[in-house]
């Protein structure tokens, strides 16, 4: 296992203000990450995403590991017109250990 889920749950603080997972997670300014893993960009229920990450999800794009990685360092680089907000996360084991954390919220 490439990353801590203990460790990033704290990590996840930096997402918190934002997005929500477990048992009463709900969409918040950003979509809740329940079963984020496989799932298709852009298909959260009941969420306004922007045109840009609903058309990624259009043209095939799925979060799996490698693509979660590449956007939670950069989000724009990425999906250019994201309306995700947030710089990045620039430390590697920061975003494994992140993703593992929410790994344990997906049946992926
Ligand atoms: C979208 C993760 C921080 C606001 C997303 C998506 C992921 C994600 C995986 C795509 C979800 C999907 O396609 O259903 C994270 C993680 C964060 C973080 C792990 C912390 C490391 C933030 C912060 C904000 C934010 C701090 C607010 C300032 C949003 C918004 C979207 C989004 C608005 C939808 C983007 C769009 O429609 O283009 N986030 N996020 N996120 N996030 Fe975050």
């Amino acid at each position: 296992p490439l990353g801590d889920p203990a460790r990033g749950e704290k990590v996840f603080r930096k997402c918190a203000g934002c997005h929500a997972v477990g048992a009463e997670a709900a969409n918040k300014v950003g979509p809740q990450l329940n079963g984020l893993f496989g799932r298709t960009a852009g298909t959260a229920p009941d969420f306004a995403y922007s045109d840009g990450l609903a058309r990624e999800g259009r043209n095939g794009l799925v979060w799996d590991y490698d693509h979660l990685d590449a956007y939670l360092e950069n989000p724009k680089a990425l999906v250019s017109d994201t309306r995700m907000n947030f710089r990045g996360l620039k430390d590697a084991q920061d975003r494994h250990d992140v993703l593992a954390y929410l790994r344990q919220f997906s049946d992926n």
